[in-house]
């Protein structure tokens, strides 16, 4: 991975390479933290968080799901990860804040372990590649189920959640596909294992609904939102397995992958993107660019200080 010069961890800048913690930290063990995605983009105007504040909420929540307090508001960890991208010198980069029980007690109800959080910045390209958003990619439905609501918290975005995650990617990657789409419990359509998953057809656009075992997705909810102020008509509601390839168009949104189309679901073959996911996917990225003035707001901009407009990372 590419890596940059400072992680931020329980309030302190440290080096990337010193930023460590004990092998008995309970997260280590049993999988307890709570993490966000989240990207910052170079815009016309600079560096910009794309929907920070939603990211960060939804990371206090996750925390509350797992009865865990994080020790810095989201106000203060806003402001360490702008001083972390500002103090690394990056202009777009992803950035991944974490909360975790940390070393201190074992077992399973250990409340005197410490929560620890650290915020870490790095540039990652298109984690589905670019090859995969202008093409499409290639899908396998995984014979894993989504963890269900009766196990664990799926709106949460929790650390040992994503053991199904990896088990359906490992599957699809191992079978030479590009990404797994889960089904759930009840062989309904839930989301890739790291994205949700919308369906076209017949100009409408479907998705699974919260209902279902999927992430609340911030992309998910930002591109609703771009296709229904585009005309579109979105409907939130259960997705057989056959739907996805009778569809028309199927694309999938996260924050990491961004708006990436499909062009085949277990070998049938979908082709190139559709008109309505290029409409909507070259609007969205105009939205993370800072192009699109109605979705300004979603934009969190970094300050940097004058004359640090030349890109500088430090890669591995
Ligand atoms: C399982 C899962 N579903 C959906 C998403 C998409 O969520 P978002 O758009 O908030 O990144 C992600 C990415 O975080 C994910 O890991």
């Amino acid at each position: 991975m590419e890596t940059a010069e400072l992680i931020w961890h329980n309030g302190e800048f440290v080096a990337w390479k010193d930023a460590k913690v004990h092998v008995l930290t309970h997260g280590l063990h049993y999988g307890t933290g709570v993490f966000e995605g989240i990207r910052c983009y170079e815009t016309e105007r600079g560096p910009a968080v794309f929907r920070h504040r939603e990211h960060l909420e939804r990371l206090e929540k996750s925390a509350e799901l797992y009865y865990m307090e994080l020790p810095y508001t989201a106000a203060e960890l806003r402001e360490a990860t702008h001083e972390l991208i500002r103090r690394n010198g990056l202009r777009a980069c992803y950035i991944r804040p974490l909360g975790f029980r940390g070393y201190g007690e074992m077992g399973l109800y250990a409340q005197s372990a410490p929560i620890e959080v650290i915020v870490a910045v790095w540039p990652w390209g298109a984690y589905l590649g670019e090859d995969g958003k202008e093409h499409g990619i290639r899908t396998k439905v995984s014979s894993w189920r989504a963890i269900s609501g009766d196990s664990l918290i799926p709106h949460a975005k929790a650390s040992g959640q994503y053991l199904n995650s990896i088990l359906a990617k490992t599957e699809s990657a191992n079978a030479g596909y590009d990404e797994a789409i889960l089904l759930d419990q009840h062989g309904c359509v839930s989301e890739g294992s790291g994205e949700n998953v919308f369906v076209v057809r017949d100009g409408t656009i479907f998705t699974p609904g919260h209902a279902s075992a999927i992430l609340d997705g911030i992309t998910r909810a930002s591109v609703i939102q771009i296709a229904r102020d585009l005309g579109y008509r979105v409907e939130e509601r259960d997705i057989a397995r056959s739907e996805l390839y009778l569809a028309d168009e199927v694309f999938l949104t996260g924050t990491a992958a961004e708006l990436v189309p499909v062009n085949s679901i277990d070998d049938h073959e979908l082709g190139e993107p559709g008109e309505v996911t290029r409409v909507i996917q070259a609007k969205f990225d105009d939205a993370l660019h800072g192009r699109a003035e109605e979705y300004l707001e979603w934009l969190d901009p970094v300050e940097v200080p004058a004359g640090a407009d030349e890109p500088s990372k430090v890669s591995s």
